[in-house]
């Protein structure tokens, strides 16, 4: 029987792909390699940046790119409430302490102008998340950056293909990292890529993505290699492996084109709730030199005047054959947030509200725009 059920986030896996895949399987070279060296290279030259690091995941790019610049215990860092837990995860790991700034309810993403307020003489960084695709107006992150001497790393975990100013997002912060999650815009099954212009910080996170082994030390099972090695620093096991990067790059050549393909969605869902009384589209405005990544397609329900909650909503939509995601509960009034910075209910007000109304729909290329009715 054919399974004709909308799977949230399905990946789009092509023969291309599965040809890239095998021909790494096949060539006794599965680890971190050549392959995954190809894949920085590529992903570098999209994002219009000098240096690029892949990993196993967004969250180990992160950890990395905040312990290159020498985040300590005790530091803080600047983000915002309505993301993924690995973006604060990732300050707790360095021993340093998230600061939570509420969002803009039109764009979900961190309110610029509520940032300067929670800067402190500890503050260290500011973390932007791209939530959606939808640039942070980094303009104005970057002037407080500036001004009080604060790193910026950004959270380009949905936002491969943004940009601010006619610039590629990642281009606006210190070290930008991306994810290929299974339901992101490109996946590697599991992955991430730190990029930079910064010669030393690029070559920190590249020795401690392996053990903090010295340079290229993978590379000593090879024709080549050299079985010593020296341990330089304290690092981790954060590597990207051939397979993943095979993946990555097969799909990074169609980055663009499916990327056209979810803007036909998107357009579409937008004329389809525009002036709906209960259904407000969020996040789709582009602002003059703006490109939104289009990764995911959120709505505000309007919850107090709907006849159903929203949990019966996605029950209602799982039987009708269409998966959804929440994206995201307020991190702040998660237990592990709460308990450890004492957060509470009513900080972060903007982020509570929408992390009460949001629903992501389908949007991804193996949709077409007759789904979408
Ligand atoms: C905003 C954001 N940041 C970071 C991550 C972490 O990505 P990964 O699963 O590749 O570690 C995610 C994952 O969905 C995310 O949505």
């Amino acid at each position: 029987m054919k399974n004709n059920f909308i799977t949230f986030g399905k990946p789009e896996i092509t023969q291309d792909d599965i040809k890239e895949i095998v021909k790494v399987l096949r060539s006794g070279w599965i680890g971190l390699g050549p392959k995954t060296e190809e894949f920085e290279k590529k992903f570098a030259e999209y994002q219009d940046i000098k240096y690029a690091v892949a990993t196993n995941s967004c969250t180990a790019a992160l950890h990395l790119a905040l312990d290159a610049i020498g985040i300590k215990p005790g530091d803080e860092i600047i983000t915002t409430p309505f993301t993924f837990a690995a973006t604060a995860n990732v300050i707790t790991h360095m021993g340093a302490k998230p600061i939570f700034v509420d969002i803009d309810r039109d764009t979900l993403n961190i309110n610029p102008n509520l940032i300067e307020k929670a800067i402190s003489p500890k503050t260290k960084a500011i973390i932007p998340v791209h939530i959606a695709g939808r640039p942070c107006e980094m303009d104005k992150i970057k002037i407080l950056a500036k001004k009080y001497r604060l790193f910026i790393i950004g959270d380009c975990a949905h936002a491969i293909e943004s940009e601010y100013k006619n610039t590629k997002i990642g281009r606006w912060a210190d070290i930008s990292c991306y994810s290929f999650y299974p339901t992101k815009n490109i996946t590697a099954i599991e992955g991430g890529m730190a990029i930079t212009d910064n010669k030393k910080w690029h070559e920190i996170m590249k020795i401690k993505r392996l053990h903090g082994i010295s340079k290229d030390a993978w590379k000593r099972y090879g024709k080549n290699g050299n079985n010593f090695y020296e341990v330089l620093y304290n690092g981790y096991k954060y590597n990207m492996n051939d397979v993943s990067a095979a993946l990555g790059l097969s799909q990074l050549k169609r980055v663009e084109k499916n990327w056209r393909k979810r803007d036909i969605l998107w357009k579409k869902y937008n004329d389809l709730f525009r002036g709906a009384e209960n259904i407000k589209i969020v996040s789709s405005e582009e602002k003059k030199g703006e490109k939104h990544a289009h990764h995911l397609f959120i709505v505000l329900l309007n919850i107090d005047n709907l006849r159903m909650s929203r949990a019966e909503i996605i029950n209602y939509l799982k039987k009708n054959g269409i998966g959804s995601g929440i994206h995201f509960l307020a991190l702040h009034l998660q237990p592990y947030y709460k308990n450890t910075y004492g957060c509470k209910k009513g900080d972060f007000p903007e982020a509570e509200y929408a992390s009460q109304r949001i629903l992501s729909l389908p949007l991804d290329v193996n949709l077409n725009i007759k789904n979408i009715n």
